[in-house]
């Protein structure tokens, strides 16, 4: 879409060693698109941060994020990062609902709602349908309800960024078609504009991800409805600076 600066995430996942994170940052600093153009935001693993924020010290056109955080406060919560403490450590960013985490960690819509009323971030919100709903023809359902668990919690839209993710497409090879992605993208925005007006719907960023990567982003870059991407593999390699997210 040309209307809204695109947003263009690299989502590490649980992937790589510390020496991985240095040496791929060093090939991202210093290429990365415009800042004033286009969002560029890596999801490292949580550990991997501080180093993460080291190679990019003075580098504005990348920005870090969490992959998950806590649906609570501070507090007696072993093994959780409360988003207060993500913000104070100098992120912008966190994925909230991705679909590994529904799936493996058994999270659900409303976990996503009160990880979404975290102030202080922006929440990447993902959503997506799996093959058998999409097969089913449920895919706008899914897609409505996902986005319905949210929405009554979100009060600044400016800090929120819509990735749409179906299931199939995720890790397998299997890029959605510019048509399927287009469709399904202008629905949601569609749900938005529904619930809650058009000067949101039409500001709001959704980007599409799933098997994205430096061939098929131009395509799916040009749709009115696409307005960057959420890229797992494709974002481990220095392919991502160079060629996806300049392309959005
Ligand atoms: O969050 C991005 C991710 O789920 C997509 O992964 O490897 O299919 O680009 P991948």
């Amino acid at each position: 879409g040309m209307k809204r600066k695109p947003f263009v995430g690299g989502n590490w996942k649980c992937n790589g060693k510390l020496s991985g994170v240095k040496e791929l940052l060093a090939a991202f600093k210093g290429i990365g698109a415009d800042p004033k153009s286009v969002d560029v935001a890596i999801f490292a693993p949580t550990l991997h941060i501080p180093a993460a924020q080291d190679c990019l010290a003075g580098d504005a056109a990348i920005q870090l994020g969490v992959q998950n955080m806590s649906k609570t406060g501070e507090g007696a919560f072993t093994g959780e990062v409360s988003a207060g403490q993500v913000a104070d450590c100098g992120l912008k960013y966190v994925l909230v609902g991705h679909s590994e985490r529904r799936s493996l960690y058994g999270e659900t819509d409303e976990d996503c709602a009160a990880k979404t009323k975290a102030d202080g971030l922006t929440v990447v919100f993902c959503i997506g349908e799996s093959l058998a709903e999409r097969q089913s023809g449920k895919t706008t359902d899914v897609c409505e309800k996902q986005m319905k668990a949210v929405i009554p919690v979100i009060s600044d839209w400016s800090k929120i960024v819509i990735a749409y993710e179906p299931v199939w497409a995720i890790g397998t090879g299997v890029v959605a078609t510019p048509l399927q992605a287009q469709d399904t993208q202008y629905q949601v925005r569609r749900c938005i504009r529904d619930e809650c007006g058009a000067e949101i719907a039409d500001s709001v960023r959704i980007i599409y991800g799933g098997s994205a990567n430096e061939k098929n982003c131009k395509a799916l870059g040009e749709l009115p409805d696409v307005d960057g991407f959420l890229v797992g593999g494709a974002s481990l390699k220095p392919t991502f600076t160079e060629r996806i997210a300049p392309i959005a």
